[in-house]
């Protein structure tokens, strides 16, 4: 039987228990041996962290213990039966939150994890607004620490509510996002029905996830397969490349942009197998029939030969500061980068700050934007870029500022302008 594949990343404020439902999870299905908690046991009590043992499942470098926080963005994969499953776990300390946000651009689905004694905090707000914000469809509730408010139920329908209003604020229907009350420490509705809870009748946590309806996957979008580099194998030109979206099969007729030129695909590797087709997601070795060095180069875009490729000069895009000292103003010059493209660019305008917390504007025609924060802006690029609005393809509409080879911020393409 096929695989489901899913990308999840659990997100949510400082300390609410993010690591330690994942530590709990891959614990309680059987996927961290028993001796190796132990020794996890052994090493959070002479740390004096005594109850992060579930965290250290998943926070494993140095800092991160002594300190009991989550700093880097740490995968993780579970295989059942039928899935598998990929999870990222993002830090919420606000100095760490670029790792948090490339844990969302790159997953299909979240579990925001609320502490129940805390209740939501400013993290639990920015980070769903700022996953919202890149496209992640689905979102669940963890309800977490339920053992510190004696697993009441008046505290969950209190908290439940206010979660559904924040929920249907940043643009989701309340509807979709289940609310699941669970305790990490206690091993409660993480994957084990516990009998503390028998008010609540939904589903477990592991049980949503397993019931995660399929992502449309990018497979049945138009073929976008960016060019990365080009090798010379006895003489002939071999393009390579990861499709982003849609499928590229032998036989297919593909015109390479911006020249526009039409080839037919002659043969498709992947890794060092001949295959007759590749997904989205493959890196590919391609041979296209008679291409000729000089007619193809990194950064061009293949598409399906009755097709063309956004290419756009001037758009709109939220963009969010993660890392700029100063801030930035109209006018800021900066590199723009997304998949193989890399080229200098400028903020014409800042159009509208936003409440990272809220989407509401905040601010028109701001002066400045600083660290930390975000607006909907105006870009120009030096060059055509292959990108396109989120509504259209949420896969080719993110990208990166660069100044000096440091990330300084984030991006989301909403309009092309021309
Ligand atoms: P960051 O990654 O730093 O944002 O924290 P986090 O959300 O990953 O929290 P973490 O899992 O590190 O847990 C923080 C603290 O909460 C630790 O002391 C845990 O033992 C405690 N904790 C986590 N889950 C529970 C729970 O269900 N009940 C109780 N009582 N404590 C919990
Ligand atoms: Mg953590």
């Amino acid at each position: 039987m096929e695989k489901k594949y899913l990308h999840l990343v659990v997100i949510g404020h400082i300390d609410h228990g993010k690591s330690s439902i994942l530590g709990r999870l891959f614990y309680d299905t059987d996927n961290v041996p028993k001796a190796v908690m132990e020794r996890i046991r052994k090493t959070a009590k002479i740390l004096g962290k005594e109850g992060f043992e579930f965290a250290f499942v998943m926070d494993q470098i140095k800092e991160e213990r002594a300190r009991g926080i989550t700093i880097g963005l740490a995968h993780k994969k579970l295989v059942t039966e039928k899935h598998s499953i990929t999870f990222a776990d993002a830090p919420g300390h606000r100095d760490f939150i670029k790792n948090m946000l490339t844990g969302a651009s790159e997953s299909n689905a979240a579990i925001l994890v609320v502490a129940a004694d805390e209740g939501i905090q400013s993290q639990t707000k920015q980070h769903l607004f700022l996953t919202k914000m890149l496209g992640v469809p689905r979102v669940a509730v963890a309800l977490n620490k339920m053992d510190l408010v004696d697993y009441s139920q008046e505290r969950f329908k209190q908290l439940k509510e206010m979660i559904e209003q924040l929920v249907e604020r940043v643009g989701y229907n309340k509807l979709d996002v289940p609310i699941i009350p669970c305790s990490a420490l206690e091993g409660e509705n993480v994957v084990k029905r516990g009998n503390k809870m028998s008010w609540y009748k939904g589903q477990t946590l592991l049980e949503h996830i397993e019931n995660l309806p399929e992502v449309t996957p990018p497979s049945n979008l138009a073929l976008r397969l960016p060019v990365q580099d080009i090798y010379t194998i006895e003489g002939i030109p071999v393009v390579i490349g990861r499709i982003v979206t849609g499928v590229v099969k032998l036989d297919d007729k593909v015109r390479v942009w911006p020249s526009g030129r039409e080839y037919s695909v002659e043969r498709i590797y992947i890794q060092d197998k001949e295959v007759e087709a590749g997904e989205p997601g493959d890196n590919l070795y391609l041979y296209l029939k008679g291409l000729k060095q000089g007619e193809i180069k990194r950064g061009d875009m293949i598409t399906l030969h009755n097709d063309k490729p956004t290419f756009a000069t001037r758009f709109k895009a939220y963009v969010f500061i993660i890392n700029h000292p100063t801030g930035i103003v109209p006018g800021y010059k900066t590199r723009f980068e997304m998949l193989t493209e890399s080229t200098p660019c400028i903020i014409n305008a800042l159009l509208n700050k936003i409440d990272t917390t809220t989407g509401a504007i905040v601010e028109e025609s701001p002066s400045q934007l600083q660290d930390k924060e975000a607006a909907l802006v105006e870009i120009a690029t030096s060059k055509p870029v292959y990108i396109e609005p989120q509504q259209h393809f949420s896969n080719l509409a993110n990208f990166r500022l660069i100044e000096d080879d440091t990330r300084v911020g984030m991006g989301i393409c909403v309009e092309v302008i021309e």
